[in-house]
């Protein structure tokens, strides 16, 4: 049914008049040329005076002939007036208002214009960046980007979230990606992989009647159903895999109950589990990098032996002093999480959001091998008086460590996930469509980096955030009001310098591979890293000879200036770019933050965190049992145990590409040789290096690491 507003737009839209060129122009074209131009209607020319420029009075072939004169000039739109004078212009449109019914065989009348636009298709223009277009092809290309903006509008951001979203609601999103080819079939598989889940955690609770059933199972459950034939089409099934089922690569099931217990395991996953952005070196004064002793110690519990818990791991001649100089100490803490609350829960009484602070110690072998990073204590809370646990206090050592999953998992999902990827990397893949045009080699390469992002925002956060009933409020102990708060929280600290991996791996102090010998995060990033910065290198050499170039070319440099300061507002990324170095490493940022960074925070969860034993998500208090105990009834019953594994699905089961595989399609062939070469390097270089390591990690005990394989890194943001 039609609404009242889409009547109103019908009833006044302009009137066009039958004298197109088309149809009213009887025998009158030259060359007619349909693709070239479009009437946009009769309009009273008053106000016309002074608008665009005359190209002459021409006879009879007007339309086609003024149409040619446009182009050359590099107009996007002209008129003919008086049954033949033709103007030329860029904004013609703009200046009518009202519509005429006095032109004739569509070259105007007295009184009267007949208005054209000229079709984007109209010249074949080349990819390549915009000082280098001809001066049609850049009118072409401003008309284009021009229209673009019309639906990638940036809202300013909201009190808590701050960061700029697209203008459109959820469904107005869907709509507008569905038009899309790129995100056309891609949408529509995200839509049914949310309410795949969805319909999952009911029938699983229909199937148990509701009753508790063991952890794995429910995990099992569904992974088992993600690319089920009843849920997933045939020809779509390829789109749903897991990283731990690639047999050409060994993998660690947690799942198994020997070793989700192990403290080897937990440590590994502070370096290759769903979280590695929490560790960092302890550092002593004058060291760069990491967290200072000094300024932890005001959260230590100063009645706990720190040196003695060192000593138990380390040996009994060093000190901590030593051991921090020599940079064998590492922490994992939460300050975003320090001092939330709890929400009230219906299934039980929860134990407060403790934010704990766990510290670790980097094990020298005897045995010439490599050292070990290996866990000292867990003090349970950020607080100086809140006990502390080391692996000599068995339950309570366990309920320390499940403690510090609960506050990780947040962290992890709520701000490394969603936060720092997903709505800070949206206002840029906004600008990206707003300022660059489809000819420019970056939009080309960039729009496969930015596929699904707006989708995946768009219609996961209203899952996850919704008041009262999302995942979120669902799942955490500290609720959708401690998720804002830790989202709050993070943008004091947030700026474009912090998504340069090499620099945050140095920031963080994690730089020595002796002392920290297994950090396959940081020693497969490395690697992709480097391969991107090389490929994007070449890539910009290409398309720009000079850091003039660079600088002349208006689009990328509306580009800066909107992601920065106009509509993005992203804090630090500069207003201009001004040599290829720089063009170079924010391009590099920029793609390792939608592939490779997304890939290795994203993708874990469908393991380490689904399974609620390994990474529960809020633990209970045993009134049974009391204080000082700990066991299975401090950790949560099965409707959270499904909706954790329901969300860690779709967050997780679904990639729809993979690294640079759109390269055969890329359009221009110079880029198209760049970057065909780096595939090649990518599949035929760095994925036996990185195979080869997690044989070896294997072999050694430690967790593999398969998200950073080429073949596992999404383009995209995408789920
Ligand atoms: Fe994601």
């Amino acid at each position: 049914m039609l609404s009242k507003l889409t009547l109103f737009f019908i009833l006044v839209a302009p009137t066009k008049t039958s004298n197109t060129a088309d149809l009213g122009h009887k025998g009158a074209l030259k060359n007619s040329d349909p693709q070239l131009y479009q009437s946009e209607g009769c309009y009273e020319a008053k106000s016309m005076q002074d608008a665009g420029v005359n190209l002459g009075y021409l006879g009879n072939f007007a339309i086609s002939e003024c149409a040619e004169l446009a182009l050359k000039r590099g107009f996007s739109e002209f008129g003919l007036f008086q049954g033949g004078l033709c103007k030329g212009g860029s904004n013609l449109q703009g200046m009518v208002s009202e519509t005429s019914v006095t032109c004739r065989n569509g070259v105007g009348g007295e009184d009267s214009v007949e208005l054209y636009s000229l079709k984007l298709s109209a010249i074949a223009c080349p990819i390549e960046s915009s000082d280098k277009a001809s001066k049609s092809c850049q009118t072409q290309r401003q008309h284009e980007t021009a229209k673009t903006r019309e639906d990638y509008e940036l809202s300013k951001g909201d009190d808590y979230l701050k960061i700029p979203r697209i203008n459109k609601n959820t469904a107005e999103v869907f709509l507008m990606l569905k038009k899309d080819p790129l995100d056309n079939h891609w949408i529509s598989l995200y839509n049914q992989t949310i309410y795949k889940n969805f319909g999952l955690f009911f029938l699983l609770n229909n199937l148990t009647g509701g009753k508790d059933i063991d952890y794995n199972k429910v995990y099992k459950f569904f992974v088992d159903r993600q690319r089920h034939q009843h849920f997933v089409r045939p020809e779509d099934q390829k789109f749903f895999r897991f990283a731990f089922q690639d047999t050409s690569n060994p993998f660690k099931d947690v799942s198994d109950l020997s070793l989700w217990r192990d403290d080897d395991i937990f440590t590994d996953q502070r370096l290759a589990g769903m979280n590695p952005m929490a560790i960092q070196r302890v550092s002593s004064p004058g060291k760069r990098g990491g967290v200072s002793w000094k300024k932890l110690c005001g959260k230590l519990n100063p009645r706990f032996d720190w040196q003695g818990a060192i000593q138990d791991v380390l040996g009994k001649s060093i000190s901590v002093n030593r051991a921090i100089r020599g940079g064998y100490i590492f922490v994992v803490h939460y300050p975003l999480y320090d001092g939330l609350n709890t929400v009230k829960d219906p299934l039980g009484e929860l134990m407060e959001a403790n934010s704990p602070i766990a510290i670790f110690a980097s094990k020298p072998s005897h045995q010439k091998l490599p050292n070990r990073l290996k866990p000292v204590a867990i003090q349970i809370n950020s607080s100086p008086d809140s006990p502390v646990y080391t692996p000599e206090n068995s339950q309570l050592w366990q309920m320390a460590k499940h403690v510090l999953q609960v506050a990780d998992f947040a962290q992890t999902q709520i701000v490394e996930h969603l936060y720092k990827i997903h709505l800070y990397m949206e206002p840029i893949c906004v600008c990206m469509h707003r300022r660059l045009s489809k000819l420019h080699p970056l939009h080309q390469l960039l729009k496969h980096h930015c596929r699904g992002l707006l989708g995946t925002n768009a219609l996961g956060y209203p899952f996850l955030m919704a008041p009262g009933n999302g995942s979120i409020e669902k799942l955490m102990s500290v609720g959708l009001q401690g998720a804002l708060t830790m989202m709050k929280r993070a943008y004091k600290d947030l700026s474009w310098e912090e998504t340069d991996f090499l620099a945050n791996i140095e920031k963080r102090g994690l730089g020595d591979k002796k002392k920290l010998p297994y950090f396959p995060y940081r020693d497969d990033g490395e690697l992709i890293y480097h391969e991107l910065s090389d490929m994007v290198k070449e890539f910009v050499g290409k398309y720009y000879r000079s850091c003039r170039e660079v600088r002349k070319d208006k689009e990328l440099q509306d580009f800066a200036y909107d992601v920065s300061v106009k509509s993005g507002k992203v804090k630090d990324f500069p207003t201009k770019i001004t040599s290829k170095l720089s063009l170079t490493r924010h391009l590099v940022r920029i793609m390792w933050m939608t592939s490779a960074q997304h890939s290795a925070i994203n993708y874990p969860v469908d393991h380490y965190g689904a399974l609620t034993f390994n990474s529960p998500t809020k633990l209970y208090k045993d009134e049974v049992a009391g204080a000082g105990h700990y066991g299975f009834s401090n950790l949560p019953r099965m409707f959270t145990s499904m909706t954790q594994s329901a969300l860690a699905m779709t967050l997780a089961a679904m990639r729809y590409d993979s690294l640079l595989d759109f390269v055969p399609k890329f359009p221009d062939e110079e880029g198209k040789f760049v970057l065909q070469k780096y595939q090649g390097r990518l599949h035929g270089k760095v994925t036996p290096i990185i195979t080869q390591r997690n044989k070896q990690r294997f072999k050694e005990g430690h967790l593999p690491y398969p998200y950073l394989l080429p073949a596992w890194i999404a383009n995209s943001i995408h789920t």
